[in-house]
């Protein structure tokens, strides 16, 4: 609980944790069964509502960054959920898993900005074996279709950002945000990182890695109805205008997201869609 707003603390048999924040439904902080903290969050985070917390995994929704009419990355991150205490079931439901399940509808105030009914149902799971796994259910109660684009915006702890590499990445195309959006392909092999980095990687497989060699560990993103990446480190100029973000911080983290941001998704009348993402670590030499 920090400034009133709930949190709740998911933990596992083994120790590991995870906490979820009914504001924004924004994971911050995921735990190993040894305690050591995975999710990157700033020490210059402010907790008060509406601006989201600098750290952990805000959704964004309906709108990814300023690609739209509405506020940059959308207003879910913004708002208070609630828990969904009878959520629909879901075909992967087993026991040994820690989970929370988190509702968003939208306000009178938001149906003027974006006048779309919807239900947006968030389960966040921690598994025996440590595992986050976060689905997003995302319902049309509207009487007619509309579009969104989302992400869930991942901010990993890493040693530091010249040790660290992506793979998954090589060969696609991607929207690069530092030059207005233009698509290009990535030629290189894996992702490594020597100034700002804001792309949106087109239709990539269903697993992307990032290699810690320092930390000598990879977590392994698994997506399923997210067909892009987003990569995102602001560099040193850039860190310097984020007011809750400290100035060498962006050595310490690295945004990989699972997103649907190139194709917007249409939903019509009744239609559901759903957006998963696994994150696991394991240890590399
Ligand atoms: C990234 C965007 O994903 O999120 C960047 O592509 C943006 O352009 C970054 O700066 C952080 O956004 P915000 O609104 O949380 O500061």
């Amino acid at each position: 609980d920090k400034n009133g707003i709930e949190q709740v603390v998911l933990r596992n048999v083994r120790g590991a944790s995870a906490t979820v924040s009914l504001h924004g439904g924004q994971v911050l902080s995921w735990k190993t069964e040894r305690g050591e903290e995975l999710l990157f969050t700033s020490t210059k985070a402010v907790y008060t509502p509406p601006k989201p917390v600098r750290g952990g995994i805000p959704i964004c929704f309906p709108q990814f960054g300023n690609r739209g009419t509405l506020e940059q990355h959308g207003f879910a991150r913004n708002k208070i959920w609630v828990i969904d205490q009878n959520p629909p079931p879901l075909p992967t439901d087993s026991n040994g898993k820690a989970c929370i399940d988190l509702l968003l509808k939208p306000s009178e105030d938001d149906m003027k900005i974006w006048p779309h009914s919807f239900e947006f149902r968030l389960r966040v799971c921690l598994a025996a074996d440590g595992r986050l796994n976060m689905i997003s259910r995302i319902r049309n109660v509207n009487g007619k279709p509309f579009s969104f684009s989302f992400a869930f915006h991942t901010y990993f702890s890493i040693s530091d950002i010249s040790e660290v590499r992506v793979e998954g990445l090589e060969t696609l195309d991607y929207l690069d945000n530092l030059h207005q959006k233009e698509r290009f392909t990535e030629q290189g092999d894996a992702l490594t990182f020597e100034s700002e980095v804001d792309r949106v990687y087109l239709d990539s497989s269903s697993m992307v890695a990032v290699l810690d060699h320092e930390r000598k560990r990879t977590f392994v993103i698994r997506k399923e109805g997210l067909p892009d990446v987003v990569v995102w480190n602001p560099w040193e100029k850039k860190s310097k205008s984020i007011v809750d973000f400290g100035d060498e911080e962006y050595k310490q983290m690295l945004c990989v997201d699972g997103a649907a941001v190139g194709k917007p998704i249409t939903l019509k009348p009744g239609e559901e869609w759903t957006g998963r993402l696994e994150l696991s670590v394991v240890p590399s030499t």
